[in-house]
C-alpha cells in the first residue's frame, strides 16, 4: 500500500481552501475572508510549493501567473467553429425568429433563454481530464490564438473541474465572452493617463488589447474577468435544454451571468429585452445586447446554422448610444489629483435614455486631435466612462462664429500654477492647498504607507474640508477635541483616538514625510532614497534639478517634478507648518524607539551606499540594538560596507554573522 506524503497532504488542502475562496470571491462576488488573509494563504502555499518543488502541480493556485512572457500567440484550430449571430434590430425582427422556430417545432411552443450580450470578446476553454489546458480566442471563427498563460491570469476561470461529465468525456470544451469589468477599466484608463500613455477607447478594445499582451504579469494585473454560456463535453452538447447547461456551468465552479432568463413565449423575450435596454446602466460591465436562444438543443439541432450563424438564435442590439449635439462651451475642470480636464458644455441631447449635457474631452491633446472648436456639432458616445465622449466633430456644420479653445495656463480653481511634464498630456495644478485636491493630499498624506493616520477616512476627510477646518495637511496638527466631536460619527473617543494618532505620526522616519506630501512620480521607494542621500527636509528643499538627477534612480522627470514641487510657495509654507508642528524632517531624528534589534550588539565597518557611520548607529539604536567598536565574541553583527578592513576578518573568524545595509533595512522593516 502506498503511504501517504504529509506534505502532499497538507499542500492539497491548502488548495482546496484557496479554491474555494477564489470561488467566492471571483464567482460568486461573496468573499468569506478579507483580502488579507486570502493573501496569506496564498503566501503560505507559496512557501510550502518552494520547499517541495516536486508537489507543484499545473491547477494549483499559484500557477496562474506565469514567469517570463512569452514571445508570441500560436494559431489553434477550432474543433467546432465559433460562430457570430445574425442580429436583430428591433422587436419584429425578434418575431421574424419566433415565426423561423415555429416553422421548426409545428407541436408545441418552443421555449426560449434570453442572455444579456456582454460587450467582450469570445472565448473557448479546453479542460482536458479536468485540468484547464487551453484558451484560445475565437479569431476567425475557424481558427483561434492560444492564449492560455493570459487565460489563467483570470481568476474566475476555474483551473479544474471536478464532475461526472468531466469522468465520462476526455475534452472538455467551455465558451464565454472575457470582459473588461467597468470600474477596473475606468482605473486603468486613469493610470494610462497618468502615465502619458494613450486611453484604451472602451473596455471591449482594453480587453482584446490585454488577452493579446505578451507579459501575463502585465495581464493578470488588469483584472478581467468572464461569464461563460456554452459547454461541449467530446464535441456534443451534453444537455437536453440550454439552460441545463447554464445550470451545470454554475454548478461546476464557473461564473455564469446571473441575469438570464427562460422565456415561455416571444412576447417575453421581448419583455425581457425591454426592460435591459433600460436597465443596462446599473450594470458593473458592458453589454450591447440581449441574446435569445432555443432553449432545447434537439431543435437547436434541427434547425442548424449557416456558414456564419445559427439559426436558433438571435442577437438583440440596443439602441445606438450615440447622438448630435452642439458644443456651447469647454470648461475646465480640476480632478482630485490636479489634473486639469476639459469638459464640453453640451446642448443637452438624449442618449440611451437620459439627458446628457455635458461631454469628457480628456485633455489638450484629444481636443487638438479632434480638431474641436467652441460652437462646433459633434457625435457623442456614451460609452464605459460615466460621462460619456465626443467622438467626432461634424465638420460640415460648423457655424462661423465656431472659435478656438485655449487651455489655461493657470489653474482656474486657485489661480495657482499649472505644469505639464515632457511627454505627459495633462496639465496638472502644483498647489497642494487647491481646494479641489485638499482632499486627495489629505488621504494621501495620512495613507498607511505615508504617515499612518489610520481613521482619516474620506467621509471624515469631506468633513474637514467642507467645514474649512484643514486645508493642507500641515492644518491636521492643530485640529483640537472640540473641532472633532461635533463632526458626523465622531464620538469623544474616536476623536481622542484620531487626535493621538496625529500626534504619533510626527515622530514618523523622514521618508515618509517626504512620500506624504504627494509629489508626482515620487513613491515610497523614491522617498526612501531621497531621504538617506539628502538626509533632511532644507537639504533636499534647496537642491537644484541636476543635483536631483546625479542622485541614482532619480531620472530626469522625476527630478523635475521634485525640483517643482519645492519651488512653489504655497508647498513651502506647508512644509514650514509641518516643521513647526513638529514633524520630523531629519533623517537622524527619529524619535521612535522599537525593539526590532533588542539586546544586539553591532559593529559598523567600510562606507555604507545610503548611511553615514552616524546614521547607522543612529538607526541600530532607535530600533533597541548597541553599537560598539570592537569586534568580540559578543557581537552579534557586523555590518559592512565597501572598504572593510580588519574587523571585517576578525568576525569573520569569530563567525559572527557579515550583513549589508540592504540586509539591516530588511531586518527592521520585517521583524
Ligand atoms: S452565444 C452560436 N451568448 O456575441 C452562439 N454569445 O455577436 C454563440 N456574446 O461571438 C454565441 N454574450 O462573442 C452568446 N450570452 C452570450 C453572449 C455572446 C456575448 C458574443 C460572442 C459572439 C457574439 C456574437
Amino acid at each position: 500500500m502506498a503511504t501517504k506524503d504529509p506534505h502532499r497532504e497538507k499542500i492539497e488542502r491548502l488548495r482546496e481552501t484557496i479554491r474555494t475562496h477564489e470561488h467566492r470571491y471571483y464567482v460568486l462576488d461573496d468573499p468569506e475572508i478579507s483580502d488579507f488573509e486570502f493573501d496569506k494563504l496564498l503566501k503560505e502555499l507559496k512557501t510550502q510549493e518552494a520547499d517541495h518543488p516536486d508537489l507543484i502541480t499545473s491547477d494549483s493556485p499559484t500557477q496562474r501567473v506565469g514567469g517570463k512572457p512569452i514571445e508570441g500567440f500560436v494559431a489553434v484550430q477550432h474543433a467546432t467553429p465559433m460562430l457570430s449571430l445574425e442580429n436583430a434590430y428591433d422587436e419584429s425582427e425578434l418575431q421574424d425568429l419566433d415565426q423561423r422556430v415555429r416553422e421548426f417545432s409545428t407541436r408545441h411552443s418552443p421555449g426560449y433563454v434570453c442572455e444579456l450580450k456582454i460587450d467582450g470578446l469570445s472565448l473557448s476553454l479546453i479542460y482536458e481530464n479536468g485540468l484547464l489546458t487551453r484558451g484560445v480566442t475565437r479569431g476567425d471563427g475557424t481558427r483561434g490564438e492560444d492564449v492560455t498563460f493570459n487565460v489563467k491570469t483570470i481568476r474566475s476561470i476555474p483551473l479544474r473541474i471536478k464532475d461526472d461529465l468531466v469522468k465520462k468525456s476526455t475534452r472538455l470544451e467551455v465558451r464565454g465572452e472575457v470582459f473588461f469589468p467597468l470600474n477596473s477599466f475606468n482605473k486603468l484608463n486613469e493610470e494610462r493617463e497618468e502615465n502619458g500613455e494613450a486611453r484604451f477607447s472602451n473596455p471591449r478594445n482594453a480587453a482584446a488589447g490585454t488577452l493579446r499582451t505578451l507579459d501575463p504579469k502585465v495581464v493578470a494585473s488588469r483584472k478581467l474577468d468572464i461569464f461563460v454560456y456554452q459547454c461541449f463535453a467530446d464535441g456534443r452538447i451534453p444537455f437536453g435544454m440550454h439552460s441545463d447547461t447554464l445550470t451545470w456551468l454554475k454548478r461546476s465552479g464557473f461564473k455564469v451571468n446571473p441575469n438570464w432568463r427562460s422565456c415561455a413565449s416571444i412576447q417575453e423575450v421581448i419583455e425581457y429585452c425591454r426592460e435591459w435596454e433600460s436597465r443596462r446602466d446599473q450594470l458593473s460591465y458592458e453589454i450591447d445586447g440581449v441574446v435569445v436562444k432555443v432553449n432545447s438543443i434537439q431543435l437547436q439541432q434541427d434547425m442548424g446554422a449557416t456558414s456564419k450563424f445559427p439559426r436558433w438564435a438571435a442577437a438583440f442590439k440596443f439602441q445606438a448610444r450615440q447622438s448630435t449635439t452642439q458644443v456651447k462651451n469647454i470648461l475646465v475642470q480640476v480632478g482630485r489629483t490636479g489634473a486639469l480636464t476639459p469638459v464640453a458644455e453640451l446642448e443637452p441631447v438624449e442618449l440611451a435614455g437620459s439627458t446628457i449635457s455635458r461631454a469628457t474631452l480628456h485633455n489638450e491633446d484629444e481636443i487638438r486631435r479632434l480638431e474641436l472648436k467652441i460652437g462646433d456639432f459633434v457625435l457623442i458616445e456614451k460609452g464605459g466612462d460615466v460621462i460619456p465622449k465626443v467622438v467626432k466633430v461634424i465638420e460640415n456644420r460648423r457655424p462661423n462664429e465656431a472659435r478656438d479653445f485655449v487651455m489655461p495656463d493657470r489653474c482656474p480653481v486657485c489661480s495657482g500654477e499649472v505644469f505639464r511634464p515632457e511627454g505627459e498630456a495633462v496639465r496638472r495644478c502644483v498647489n497642494v492647498r487647491c481646494p479641489a485636491k485638499v482632499k486627495e493630499s489629505l488621504l494621501h498624506f495620512s495613507s498607511r504607507k505615508a504617515m499612518k493616520i489610520e481613521g482619516l477616512g474620506d467621509a471624515l476627510v469631506d468633513q474637514l474640508v467642507e467645514k474649512g477646518l484643514v486645508k493642507d495637511p500641515a492644518d491636521l496638527y492643530g485640529l483640537k477635541l472640540e473641532d472633532l466631536i461635533n463632526l458626523e460619527r465622531m464620538g469623544k473617543k474616536s476623536s481622542e483616538n484620531l487626535l493621538a494618532q496625529i500626534q504619533e505620526s510626527k515622530r514618523n522616519e523622514f521618508s515618509r514625510v517626504i512620500f506624504g506630501l504627494g509629489i508626482r512620480h515620487v513613491g515610497e521607494r523614491t522617498a526612501q532614497i531621497l531621504a538617506q542621500h539628502f538626509g533632511s527636509m532644507e537639504r533636499l528643499r534647496q537642491t537644484s534639478k541636476e543635483m536631483l538627477e546625479s542622485v541614482f534612480e532619480v531620472g530626469p522627470v522625476v527630478a523635475e517634478s521634485i525640483f517643482r514641487f519645492f519651488v512653489n510657495l504655497e508647498n513651502f509654507s506647508v512644509i514650514e507648518k509641518l516643521r513647526q508642528a513638529g514633524v520630523n524632517m531629519t533623517l537622524k531624528s527619529v524619535a521612535k524607539r522599537s525593539a526590532e534589534l533588542e539586546g544586539k550588539q553591532f559593529v559598523i565597518t567600510g562606507k555604507l551606499p545610503g548611511l553615514s557611520r552616524e546614521e547607522a548607529s543612529a538607526l541600530i539604536e532607535q530600533h533597541g540594538g548597541r553599537v560598539t567598536t570592537s569586534v568580540t565574541k559578543k557581537t552579534d553583527f557586523l555590518l559592512a560596507g565597501e572598504d572593510a578592513g580588519s574587523k571585517l576578518d576578525k568576525a569573520r573568524a569569530l563567525g559572527a554573522p557579515v550583513i549589508d545595509e540592504n540586509a539591516l533595512r530588511q531586518m527592521l522593516d520585517e521583524s
